[in-house]
């Protein structure tokens, strides 16, 4: 039986869990056996991130859904340790964001073997195991890297670029958007005979690492450079200014290609030094705390969900992009 709330506050400050006590509330005044949902996140890398969490936290409150949310800090072994944890209280339902798609089975056979529903948020996994998660709410990262590839090739057209060097930020190795936003890409532009990737180097989705591998990028290829594809705005915004500190024009210079479209990258793409920003939108928490509730009731859910997502550009008048709100 799931233990006391009086008992569960203690277990989840001992582990530094947050639990939006209006949601908590909510429970007792309507149903004390609401739903409780386990969520691990990745960390807090990026402004996406961020978002995503926020957002998450604010619709658990509005569906009066109980959350425990743990944050991984970059570590899958934290985020396996989470979820052994949520098995342990008997949550209802479990979700997380796999940093990497690899070396989750072990775990997850445990929550399938306990009877937990178990939800994939932003990221996949890769397993030859059956049925040891319910569904995957998230981008659809091809996709996304197909945008970018095609906005590249009206961009060539639109300048008469006759050769087109790209090189490639990428992220967090082995993790869905990294695999899926490089092979979206590659494929895109792979019949288009003026586009030639230089280089792929790993950003990790992280400012500081953007920073160096433009340091590098620029000590190796420097007057190459057509053109920067970074698979997350972060990686982008610590590339500037190294762009910049080497005596070029982001934008005029060097076209510049990122993904997520946070604020600070939308205001940059506002000022042209950003070409273009694909969107990943971070907003998953509807749909989470929806699916979540009708795995609780038993019912069927959508085995994978894609929020629609657009491109920003400087084929569009850019004052029309509404405040994208992280
Ligand atoms: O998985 C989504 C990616 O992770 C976002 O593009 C990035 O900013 C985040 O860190």
């Amino acid at each position: 039986m799931r233990k006391t709330l009086a008992f569960a506050m203690g277990f989840l400050s001992a582990f530094f869990i947050t639990f939006p006590m209006t949601g908590c509330q909510k429970k007792q005044e309507n149903n004390d056996e609401g739903l409780l949902l386990g969520f691990s996140q990745i960390g807090s890398e990026s402004a996406w991130r961020i978002g995503n969490t926020k957002d998450i936290e604010e619709q658990s409150v509005n569906y009066g859904v109980n959350l425990m949310i743990e944050n991984a800090n970059q570590k899958q072994e934290n985020q396996i340790a989470a979820i052994r944890r949520f098995i342990a209280y008997k949550v209802d339902v479990i979700a997380f964001s796999p940093i990497v798609e690899d070396g989750w089975d072990n775990v997850l056979t445990e929550a399938k073997d306990a009877g937990i529903p178990v939800i994939l948020v932003d990221r996949d996994i890769s397993t030859d195991k059956e049925d040891l998660t319910t569904c995957l709410i998230g981008a659809d990262f091809y996709n996304e890297g197909v945008m970018a590839g095609e906005y590249l090739i009206r961009k060539a057209d639109s300048l008469g670029l006759d050769h087109v060097n790209i090189v490639e930020i990428t992220g967090t190795e082995n993790s869905t958007p990294m695999r899926q936003r490089q092979a979206g890409f590659a494929d895109a532009i792979a019949n288009d005979e003026r586009m030639t990737v230089l280089e792929s180097i790993d950003g990790d989705f992280l400012k500081s690492r953007g920073a160096e591998c433009m340091r590098y990028l620029l000590d190796t290829y420097k007057d190459e450079i057509d053109v920067i594809y970074s698979h997350n705005d972060e990686m982008t915004l610590g590339a500037l200014p190294e762009i910049e500190s080497a005596g070029l024009v982001p934008g005029k210079d060097i076209i510049i290609i990122s993904i997520d479209g946070g604020q600070e990258a939308i205001d940059v793409l506002k000022e042209g030094k950003i070409n273009c920003v694909v969107e990943c939108t971070p907003k998953l928490g509807r749909e989470l705390m929806e699916t979540a509730i009708k795995l609780k009731a038993g019912e069927e859910v959508d085995s994978v969900i894609h929020p629609i997502e657009q491109v920003f550009s400087d084929e569009m008048n850019p004052e029309d992009i509404a405040p994208r709100g992280y």
